[in-house]
């Protein structure tokens, strides 16, 4: 089975009332676990690489781990280039044989963005590509890009109905109260569900929202991380209820990535702490593969329902 467009996934699970988990790897361990646990639950998945994770793991290496875990399990998986800033980065990684890529000019005045989204639209399309685009700005931090409180902004319903017609993306991302990485509410989580199925009446119909920043942080995660040696204080995401909501109401795929980060932050500390005379990478990274297939294996039976759908 080769790797597979994300618009068929995406739209399929918009219209099947479900969502595919884009989760993002950065090694091969992420690669495996979500693979893994993917293939046992037959469900289609999204693998996406950030601009961090390509620079970290060298450009051509977590395409071509992708690849080998799909020629071992045969997964439904789909190759996507996470938060791309430039149409040059999308170029390259549309040669390097992705199946759709992001690009992120949310930070740009409205008629930038859509200029640049459009160039990358002109160019992925040509080539098979499916292209995801975002309006609205979600607070928090990426490698690259730190967005402060006051500099977030949600999506305009009206706004993102004109982007999707200029542009000619085939999935958005909205910015509707969540945000990147593990703190992310100071007070009580809220998402504006009321905003987002405005947008979804104001987008054609079946047309795929996308949902950044859905880690939900569990709290049994940061207490081991704590507990053993970590100090995560505060770490705060969106419940999994919440995220529930948002597919009803039309999101068809869900982003996580920092609930990855601390289920292997987690092992990897667990192992370490409890034989602190191991020192074979095999042992504390096999356990933080095993703690990503775990939590795969949950998101994809209990909050995205995409069990059963490859
Ligand atoms: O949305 C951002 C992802 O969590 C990627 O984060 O840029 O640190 O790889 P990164
Ligand atoms: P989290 O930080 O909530 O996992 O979001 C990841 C994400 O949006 C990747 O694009
Ligand atoms: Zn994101």
């Amino acid at each position: 089975m080769p790797l597979v467009a994300s618009f068929d996934l995406l739209r399929k699970a918009r219209a099947g009332g479900y969502a595919i988990g884009g989760f993002n790897v950065n090694n091969m361990e992420i690669v495996q676990g979500i693979v893994e646990a993917a293939a046992e639950l037959r469900s289609p998945v999204i693998l996406q690489v950030s601009a961090g994770a390509r620079k970290y793991a060298r450009p051509a290496f977590l395409s071509h781990m992708v690849k080998a875990a799909i020629e071992s399990t045969g997964v439904t998986v789909a190759l996507h280039l996470d938060h791309g800033e430039s149409l040059e980065l999308a170029k390259q990684c549309i040669e390097g044989g992705f199946t759709s890529v992001m690009i992120d000019s949310s930070a740009k005045p409205f008629d930038e963005n859509v200029a640049i989204t459009r160039s990358v639209v002109e160019h992925a399309h040509t080539r098979g590509v499916q292209v995801e685009a975002e309006i609205g700005r979600l607070q928090g931090v990426e490698d690259d890009v730190r967005v402060a409180h006051g500099e977030a902004s949600y999506t305009d319903p009206a706004q993102a109905a004109e982007f999707v017609r200029r542009t000619g993306c085939d999935s958005l991302a909205v910015a509707i109260g969540t945000s990147h990485g593990a703190y992310k509410f100071s007070g009580e989580p809220r998402l504006e569900l009321a905003r987002l199925e405005e947008i979804a009446r104001a987008l054609p119909p079946g047309f795929p929202i996308v949902l950044h920043g859905a880690s939900s942080v569990p709290a049994e995660a940061v207490a081991e991380v704590n507990c053993y040696g970590g100090r995560l204080s505060d770490a705060r995401g969106v419940p999994e209820e919440a995220i529930r909501q948002a597919i009803r109401r039309g999101v068809a795929k869900v982003n996580i990535d920092t609930d990855l980060r601390l289920a292997m932050t987690a092992s990897v500390r667990k192992v370490l702490t409890e034989a602190p005379e191991e020192f074979d990478p095999r042992k504390y990274l096999g356990a933080g593969r095993d703690a990503v297939k775990l939590l795969v294996a949950h998101k994809i039976t209990d909050v995205l329902g995409s069990d059963g759908k490859a």
